[in-house]
């Protein structure tokens, strides 16, 4: 390539923003870390709110939406793509891979790191949706790294319509989270993954839930950084300066969206979008 062409297109890789999204409002918790390991990238998030949730969904359905979805990030111009869904990740993330030309990144493999750097006693606990459960994503991310870990799963369906409709420190949450980590403490487990972007945001309650000797992880952290050295070594990293920007869009009620962002990512934003997937 002519060293003036190449210049160029990293000059213009430089502007160009980090696509993520979510059925809603939980990938807005890697967002939050993405903004704080990365504050001089541009983002756009899309919250899918029309479909929210996924987690019960087919593969295909899921596929079929995170495509439409991953699609229109495309045409943002993007210069890298972050499933901030297990859900979409655990099904969808190869068929993704294939389809855009844009670079993928998604939550899975970052969690189960996470996971495996933690656990003292080799036993881990995966939480998710159904969809993320019954792919068995976790469970062979984290063989990769270590087959003898034990790996304990536990599909925990109310936690996301809880989190969207911000019952997070309601008791009636509390007590649905007893029924589903009862089975979760009887594994012995001394590390719980918190498989769904949505489950931070209930993180307080199911910590004292299950009790301070359980290590929670989730995959943002990881994956901030993941992002981070990526952009460093495909030479993509925005160049220092301002504060970057962030664009919301939403799939239905923009509104409604715009507050639960303001809220979780803790700063001011501008009201999101709304923009109707073509499926
Ligand atoms: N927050 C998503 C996940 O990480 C999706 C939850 C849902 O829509 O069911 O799986």
């Amino acid at each position: 390539m002519f060293p003036v062409l190449q210049i160029t297109i990293i000059l213009s890789m430089h502007k160009q923003a980090i696509g993520v999204f979510d059925s809603g409002i939980g990938g807005l918790t890697i967002l939050r870390a993405l903004r704080k390991a990365l504050p001089h990238e541009n983002f756009i998030y899309f919250g899918d709110t029309a479909n929210v949730p996924y987690g019960g969904k087919s593969k295909a359905m899921v596929t079929r939406l995170a495509t439409a979805v991953a699609q229109f990030l495309q045409t943002q111009q993007v210069k890298l793509i972050v499933v901030a869904c297990n859900t979409a990740s655990a099904q969808a993330l190869p068929a993704l891979s294939k389809s855009l030309s844009v670079p993928v990144m998604g939550v899975i493999a970052p969690g189960a790191q996470a996971a495996v750097s933690a656990t003292k006693n080799h036993k881990i606990a995966v939480l998710g949706t159904q969809g993320t459960i019954e792919s068995r994503a976790y469970v062979k991310a984290i063989k990769k790294h270590n087959k003898k870990l034990r790996v304990f799963q536990q599909a925990c369906p109310l936690f996301v319509p809880l989190a969207e409709e911000g019952f997070a420190h309601k008791p009636a949450a509390e007590l649905i989270a007893r029924e589903y980590l009862a089975p979760v403490q009887k594994s012995g487990a001394d590390t719980v993954i918190l498989g769904c972007t949505h489950y931070p945001i209930l993180k307080e309650m199911i910590a004292r839930v299950l009790g301070r000797k359980i290590s929670l992880v989730d995959s943002a952290e990881t994956l901030a950084q993941a992002v981070k050295s990526f952009l460093k070594t495909h030479r993509m990293t925005a160049v220092a300066g301002r504060r970057g920007s962030l664009k919301l869009y939403a799939s239905d009620d923009p509104q409604k969206f715009s507050r639960s962002a303001q809220k979780l990512l803790n700063e001011k934003v501008a009201r999101a979008t709304l923009k109707k997937l073509t499926l």
